[in-house]
């Protein structure tokens, strides 16, 4: 049995950087994980090139049974000290668009920095091994990993959530989790792609069509491009609303954000030959689509009351999801291991003393554009502080 000052599950971004952070604090801390790489999602994410962070990080921007929570993490660790690490690190970046923040080179740079960070602080890694079993007993947590034992004060897990099985995602956050008496929150996919239904075939034959839209799922709304796919509806305006849909309900898609009330007879006034389709500024596949479910062909042929119809349908267009593409596609879970049992400020479970929960795992979810990652640095530093 090899003895540390804390033993963190999960070589992943919130689990590197909470060991780097307590190592970097004197404290000896082993990273133990089944892939036989870390950052794997690191690796993948962003393109290849890693949208590490969003200027406009605020708690209002990620989802969670309680809203409160994530606000001392995010707040005491912030993109911009990210950021200092990046540029410290000499990794040249650039903002995208709407505050994402991605490496101008590869997001291998981002593995090896925190890989670089937790070197400086002295932290073991050990990859490779499945989990074995977890005990506790006066005070100290034991954890088998292959053929070795770990034991320590302090157990951090930082195994993420279970979206994207094949990359070695699980949910084995939960089962721990629960097993110390935590609750978890129900797990679902986000910043994931919707399917259709059979009766909604008209719009899976546009696979491939993308536009500008507001999407609007619950109270969230998200203007950025929606694409149609052979499944159903993706892009970022859907993949951002997903998260905040739930089964049954309709997300609403607003095809002409930017259109004045009265456009669409103003069309007809000056140009009462036109079609539907020809009048709408969409690619043309869609907009045919959109005219045909209409049964608006020629506006001078059409009345005023009609088109005045077809307006109000076309900025609050009803689809009926029946299911999400699920875990093998969603970028992350909403839900996960509930905030109510943790600290805000160390991510400590309040009655199971060394215990702490960090990164996707806890039910912490951010929007498209760098927050996820975010979250996990800043959820990782507020453990590294705390062990
Ligand atoms: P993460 O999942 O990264 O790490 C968990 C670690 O635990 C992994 O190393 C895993 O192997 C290990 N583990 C899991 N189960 C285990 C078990 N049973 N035993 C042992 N080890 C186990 N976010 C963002 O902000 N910007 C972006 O550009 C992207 N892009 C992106 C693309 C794609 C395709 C995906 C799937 C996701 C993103 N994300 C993202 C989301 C982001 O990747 C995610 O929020 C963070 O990786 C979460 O970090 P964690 O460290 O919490 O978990």
């Amino acid at each position: 049995m090899e003895t540390f000052d804390a033993i963190v599950l999960g070589a992943g971004g919130a689990g590197l950087m909470a060991a780097a952070v307590a190592g970097q604090r004197g404290r000896r801390v082993v990273v133990l994980d089944h892939a036989e790489a870390p950052g794997k999602k690191i690796l993948i994410s962003g393109g290849g090139r890693c949208n590490f962070t969003n200027l406009h990080t605020a708690p209002d921007r990620y989802l969670s049974a309680n809203p409160h929570f994530a606000k001392s993490a995010l707040g005491r660790y912030t993109a911009r000290d990210f950021l200092d690490m990046v540029e410290r690190h000499g990794i040249a970046w650039h903002e995208k668009t709407l505050g994402q923040l991605f490496c101008d080179g590869s997001a291998r740079a981002i593995v090896d920095m925190l890989l670089g960070e937790c070197e400086l602080g002295g932290a073991t890694i050990r990859l490779g091994q499945p989990l074995g079993e977890i005990g506790h007993a006066d005070g100290r947590f034991t954890v088998r990993h292959g053929d070795r034992g770990y034991t320590a004060p302090a157990l951090v897990i930082a195994t993420g959530g279970p979206s994207i099985p094949k990359m070695g995602a699980t949910g084995v956050a939960y089962d721990i989790a629960r097993r110390f008496g935590l609750k978890v929150v129900e797990p679902r996919p986000a910043l994931v792609p919707l399917t259709l239904p059979g009766d909604e075939a008209l719009f899976r034959a546009l696979s491939g069509v993308a536009t500008p839209v507001v999407a609007r799922a619950g109270k969230a709304a998200f203007a950025e491009a929606a694409l149609f796919t052979h499944r159903g509806l993706s892009g970022p305006a859907i993949l951002q609303a997903s998260s905040y849909w739930r089964h049954g309900e309709a997300v609403a898609i607003d095809f002409r954000p930017d259109a004045s009330a009265g456009w669409l007879t103003s069309a007809k006034r000056a140009r009462p030959r036109a079609t539907l389709a020809q009048t709408l500024d969409l690619p043309a596949r869609l907009a045919e689509v959109l005219a045909e479910r209409l049964g608006v062909g020629e506006l001078g042929a059409t009345t005023d009351r009609a088109l005045a119809d077809a307006e109000r349908r076309l900025s609050d267009w009803r689809f009926h999801p029946d299911g999400t593409e699920g875990c093998a596609k969603a970028e992350v879970t909403v839900g996960g291991i509930a905030t109510d049992a943790l600290s805000s400020k160390t991510m400590e479970a309040r009655k199971v003393p060394g215990f702490y929960a960090v990164g996707e795992a806890v039910d912490v979810t951010g929007w498209l554009g760098g927050y996820n990652f975010q979250w996990a640095w800043a959820s990782g530093w507020a453990a590294g502080q705390a062990i």
